[in-house]
C-alpha cells in the first residue's frame, strides 16, 4: 500500500514538474579539460596579439658593470601604493639570468619614432648598446637617453610562470618626456592615429 501511494507521488511529479525542471546538471569540474589542453595554442597567440600595448627597452646593469636588455611589452603597471611594475622575460632570453641576478632594473618605454631601437632588442646579439646613448639611474640601471619615459625598479619579487619569469617591481624613479608612443598590435608596430 505505501508502495503504490509513493509510485504514484512519483509519477504525479514527474507529470507536473515543468520543462526547464528537467535540466539535468553534471559535475562542472568532472567535465572541464585540464588547462594545459583546453585551448590551441594559435588560438591564445592570436588572442593576445589582439591586446595593443607600448613597447619598452627594458634593461639591467650586469655583474661586470656592463648595460643589458631587451625589448619587452609585457610591462604592466601592478600598484600605486606602493609603487609597482611587473614585466615578464622568457626562459630562453639570453638577458634573463642578468635580471636574475641584479637589484634593480629599468624599463625605457619607447616612443614613435624608435622602431628600429625594438628591432635591435628583439634580435640575439652581443652589443646591443653599441652607440646607445644611455646614463645610469639613481641605483645604476640603464635609462636610455632618448626614449618616452623610464622608470627604474629595485626588484621585489620574481615569480616563475610558465616559459616566462614575471618581475616585479618597486619604482625608485621615474622621469616623462613629451612624445607619441611606439605601439605594437597583431604582431606589427603603429603609432596613434595611423601606422609608423
Ligand atoms: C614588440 C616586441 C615585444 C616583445 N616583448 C617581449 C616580452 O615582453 N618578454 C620577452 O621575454 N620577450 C619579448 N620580446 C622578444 C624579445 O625581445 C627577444 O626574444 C629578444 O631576442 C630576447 O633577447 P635575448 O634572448 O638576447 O635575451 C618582444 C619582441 C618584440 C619585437
Amino acid at each position: 500500500m505505501h508502495d503504490a501511494l509513493a509510485a504514484n507521488a512519483r509519477q504525479q511529479w514527474r507529470e507536473w514538474r515543468k520543462p526547464y525542471d528537467r535540466i539535468e546538471f553534471n559535475s562542472v569540474s568532472s567535465r572541464m579539460p585540464l588547462a594545459s589542453s583546453s585551448i590551441d595554442a594559435a588560438v591564445f597567440r592570436d588572442f593576445c596579439a589582439r591586446f595593443a600595448s607600448g613597447v619598452t627597452i627594458t634593461t639591467v646593469l650586469d655583474t661586470d658593470g656592463q648595460p643589458q636588455g631587451l625589448t619587452a611589452s609585457s610591462f604592466t603597471s601592478v600598484s600605486l601604493s606602493p609603487p609597482l611594475i611587473l614585466v615578464c622575460i622568457n626562459h630562453n632570453s639570453g638577458v634573463l639570468r642578468h635580471f636574475r641576478n641584479a637589484s634593480h632594473f629599468a624599463v625605457n618605454i619607447l616612443h614613435a619614432g624608435q622602431q628600429e631601437l625594438s628591432n635591435r632588442f628583439a634580435v640575439k646579439a652581443t652589443h646591443r648598446f653599441d652607440g646607445i646613448p644611455w646614463s645610469p639611474g639613481p641605483a645604476g640601471s640603464p635609462l636610455l637617453d632618448e626614449c618616452l619615459a623610464h622608470i627604474e625598479c629595485a626588484t621585489q619579487q620574481i615569480v616563475d610562470a610558465g616559459d616566462h619569469a614575471v618581475f616585479f617591481g618597486e619604482v625608485i624613479a621615474a622621469q616623462v618626456n613629451e612624445n607619441s608612443p611606439l605601439l605594437y598590435y597583431h604582431r606589427g608596430y603603429h603609432i596613434l592615429g595611423g601606422a609608423p
